[in-house]
């Protein structure tokens, strides 16, 4: 297997990334190290990134967790902190986060030790629709979900056009559905507070056809044939 596509199914990096990889030094194949970005890795080989031994993995798997607050989404972390591997213990599987919920943020996260699912999934030509409920503070007005709509600017970059609904209109709050298909950092609290509205909780509850539903915070379910298949664009 070439060099690139072995990081790949390792779930390290996208192909191209992987070549950037490779042409760091950070690759070694039974101990030398690689930077030939053709190299064809033997059958048996071992390979490390950064010192570490990388696998293709054998079983693939696919799951649906529902993030509670305070856990994060990076698999290490410096400072000790929670993460949501720290929920998905049981799965013997290397398995990690398919893009980022923010600390604050709950609800639907999908993981998998699938490299090139993750990836697939994850680029933006895909249009993956995120859905999102926010509650937010004060009135969500015509004119803000005319806005949030159509696009605002969130320092710098415009946002596309959104799919808003207003759920519920309290007198001091309101819960807003979004969808969305792109995934700026924190980009759903900044939308809302480009158009007044801070918000006070957000909840993640669909990733394209997958539906947080039922499942219980901090639980995990495995994501059905269908669903792999159609989050992937096959169906
Ligand atoms: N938008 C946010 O602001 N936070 C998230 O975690 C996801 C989308």
């Amino acid at each position: 297997m070439r060099i690139n596509k072995y990081i790949a199914v390792c779930g390290i990096a996208s192909r191209r990334k992987a070549d950037e990889i490779v042409k760091r030094g950070d690759i070694k194949v039974d101990g030398l190290r690689i930077t030939e970005l053709g190299f064809d890795v033997p059958d048996g080989s071992t390979v490390t990134y950064q010192g570490r031994i990388i696998k293709p993995e054998g079983r693939k798997v696919y799951v649906a967790l529902n993030k509670p607050k305070g856990f994060i989404t990076t698999t290490q972390d410096e400072k000790d902190r929670l993460t949501v591997l720290d929920l998905v213990k049981d799965i013997d599987e290397r398995v990690f986060p398919v893009g980022r919920l923010d600390e604050d943020t709950s609800g639907l996260l999908i993981l998998t030790n699938d490299g090139e699912f993750a990836n697939k999934l994850m680029h933006p030509k895909n249009h993956v629709q995120k859905t999102y409920r926010a509650k937010v503070l004060g009135d969500f007005t015509r004119k803000r979900e005319a806005l949030l709509r159509k696009g605002v600017d969130i320092g710098g970059y415009i946002t596309k056009p959104a799919e808003v609904n207003l759920i519920k209109q309290a007198p001091k709050y309101s819960i807003v559905e979004i969808k969305i298909s792109e995934g700026k950092n924190r980009q759903v609290r900044k939308m809302f507070s480009a158009v007044g509205n801070k918000v006070m909780e957000l909840e993640r509850t669909a990733i394209g056809d997958v539906y947080l539903g039922g499942l219980k915070q901090g639980h995990y379910r495995k994501l059905t044939r269908q669903e792999i298949d159609r989050l992937q664009g096959e169906n």
